[in-house]
């Protein structure tokens, strides 16, 4: 099965090229999603970490299963390569529906939304993925046929136009955003059930990468399993691609096992660090504690310094270093924390504390 669809073509940015062409970026690259369809778990109960999600979508299921009506519109939200498209497809095959599969980009004018929904058969799944950049008349048409289970459309045009309306059967509209912010209140609203996901545990990414070894007949040990995990960014996305980066080198330069000392060895050649940094984030780091002395320095400064463009830096490198309390964004510039010069394995200056962040904020 092809699951993929017809996304406009939007320009990349320079920041966006060079985050796409990252081992360690979580979204998606070319033909990945192909390699990621054989690796996806099928149902449910194949899902690992995300247990509170699980807990609450395996409810809305079930009861919805009992009462033989199509679940509640299910709204997945939480940043790429955490399993919002997997949850989407169990969802579908629990319910043993199909799945109808769009994005918000590929749904340009509203006609092409009423053609999907007309298309739809009673309990069908509908996933829209990136919701969040559909159009604005589409997205009010959306709205009512989530609502109502209504489409109308509009015949004729000019003050001589008209509305019909057209009865949709009943359907699951299930919706999948990294941003949920954009969301309109009124869309997020009609959503029955909303599952955010979270960035998972090494334990359960290492359940992950031990899983996946096994589909792709990778020969891994404990060790090595955990090194993977360790190094993925709390991403199975990131977890399945160094995998597949050090079952390479497991095969080349090995005997085909993955050991903690291979696993150590292909990262260290990929530049991805033991805390899953790789060469950008750590010379924005170094550039930080080495010449700057920790900050603040302005951003600008901070990309001069790495070769960058300043929208590389601060959209490449920082998130994850922000997330992972190595560097804060402060009012007066960047500042690198206890933890950035402890990464560094230098000596953090007098008073710079463990949570820099909190009250430079
Ligand atoms: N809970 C999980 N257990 C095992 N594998 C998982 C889990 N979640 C995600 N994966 C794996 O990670 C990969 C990426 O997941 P998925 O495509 O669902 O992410 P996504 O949230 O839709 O990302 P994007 O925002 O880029 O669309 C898939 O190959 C899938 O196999
Ligand atoms: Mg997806």
């Amino acid at each position: 099965m092809d699951h993929r669809f017809d996304a406009a073509t939007d320009e990349l940015s320079a920041a966006e090229e060079a985050h796409l062409q990252r081992l360690t970026a979580a979204e998606a690259e070319g033909d990945e999603r192909v390699v990621e369809a054989a690796l996806r778990p099928r149902s449910l109960d194949e899902v690992i970490g995300q247990s509170r999600v699980r807990d609450q979508l395996g409810l809305v299921l079930e009861a919805a299963r009992q009462r033989e009506r199509a679940p509640d519109h299910v709204l997945l939200s939480g940043p790429p390569g955490l399993g919002k498209t997997t949850l989407a497809m169990i969802i579908a095959s629990e319910m043993s529906t199909p799945l109808r599969l769009t994005s918000g980009p590929a749904i340009t004018h509203a006609g092409d939304l009423a053609a999907i929904l007309s298309g739809l058969n009673e309990g069908d799944v509908l996933f829209v993925d990136e919701i969040h950049r559909m159009s604005r008349p589409a997205e009010e048409m959306l709205y009512v046929a989530m609502e109502d289970f209504r489409v109308d459309v509009v015949i004729g045009k000019g003050p001589g136009a008209t509305a019909i309306p057209l009865e949709i059967p009943p359907f699951t509209l299930v919706g999948a955003t990294t941003r949920a912010g954009l969301l309109p209140g009124p869309l997020r609203d009609r959503f029955g059930f909303t599952a955010h996901l979270e960035f998972y545990e090494p334990h359960e990414l290492d359940r992950i990468v031990r899983r996946s070894a096994g589909l792709l007949d990778v020969e891994l040990t404990d060790t090595g399993s955990t090194e993977i995990a360790s190094r993925s960014r709390g991403t199975p996305r990131i977890a399945n691609r160094l995998l597949r980066r050090v079952r390479d080198f497991a095969q080349v330069r090995a005997d085909g096992v993955v050991t903690l000392d291979v696993a150590h060895q292909a990262l260290d050649l990929y530049e991805v660090d033991q805390s899953g940094l790789d060469r950008l984030d750590r010379a924005v780091l170094d550039v930080l504690c080495r010449r700057f002395g920790g900050g603040p320095v302005g951003v600008s400064t901070l990309a001069v310094a790495v070769g960058e463009e300043r929208e590389t830096v601060e959209e490449v490198a920082e998130p994850f270093l922000v997330r992972s309390g190595l560097l804060a964004r402060t009012p007066r510039g960047r500042v690198a924390t206890r933890a950035a010069w402890e990464h560094l394995g230098m000596a953090p200056p007098q008073g710079v504390t463990a949570d820099q962040s909190l009250f430079e904020e």
